[in-house]
């Protein structure tokens, strides 16, 4: 005879595997299929003409301070942008992603995460239950470093006005930080230097989640079930089901 308890135990773990497997379906062939095209919710990058407005209701929108990145000379990463790179998706999101800085495609369009890495990320949101524009998502540094390189120390103080603005704006009820130069800036690193992934912390009093960075899911495809383990967390703290109720 099984008891109700094993039973719903029993349940719970086999909604989980049937729910691992379907992530790793559906993040899977990633980098090889061109990025869903996709709305503009929020483009703030340097072509602001064309954005939807925020809510209006702020003195200092975060358009304002998209406009206000695009013309920053705080640091060296200024001199070798094409675009600067603000955000996408929405100002009402209750996630927001938060990767390093922008790459080569990001910096020519002007946008975050429209690369490979862009298209497995936005089928990370999608598997979470999301509409792929519902979250917000954005980067530590807003100009691109050069060679790709981490931001230093320096180049993410500088820029740290329009994060934390970001952050205050959007009001997210979590944070996931995209890799392991993200998680720290976040705060996410101990100071031992043991390990920083799947682990909570908190960013101006926002939850912090830390994962891998999607570009290391590219290359390391065994990661999926531990980014798995950490986006059902933050699921979890945020109250959600599973998608598809499962
Ligand atoms: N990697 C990041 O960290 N951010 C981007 O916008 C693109 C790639």
């Amino acid at each position: 005879m099984v008891s109700e308890d094993a039973r719903a135990e029993l349940l719970a773990l086999t909604r989980s595997a049937a729910a691992l497997l379907r992530w790793e379906e559906e993040i899977s062939g990633c980098g090889v299929a061109p990025a869903p095209a996709r709305s503009r919710v929020v483009d703030e990058g340097a072509a602001l003409g064309d954005v939807a407005p925020a809510s209006g209701d702020s003195p200092r929108s975060l358009s304002v301070w998209a406009q206000e990145a695009a013309d920053c000379r705080g640091c060296r990463l200024h001199e070798g942008r094409t675009r600067s790179v603000f955000a996408r998706g929405s100002e009402q999101a209750e996630i927001v992603f938060i990767g390093e800085g922008p790459g080569y495609h990001e910096d020519r369009e002007g946008l975050p995460f429209v690369g490979q890495a862009g298209a497995l990320l936005d089928k990370m949101v999608v598997a979470m239950g999301y509409e792929r524009d519902a979250v917000y998502i954005c980067n530590v540094v807003k100009c691109r470093p050069p060679e790709n390189r981490a931001p230093h120390e320096d180049e993410a103080a500088a820029c740290s006005r329009f994060l934390d603005a970001q952050v205050a704006q959007v009001a997210p009820r979590a944070i996931v930080a995209l890799g392991r130069s993200a998680a720290e800036r976040l705060g996410c690193i101990e100071p031992e230097g043991r390990g920083w992934r799947g682990k909570w912390s908190s960013y101006r009093g926002v939850p912090v989640m830390a994962t891998y960075h999607p570009a290391y899911l590219l290359r390391t495809p065994a990661a999926k079930r531990q980014v798995w383990d950490d986006l059902q967390a933050v699921l979890a703290r945020l109250g959600r089901a599973l998608p598809g109720g499962r």
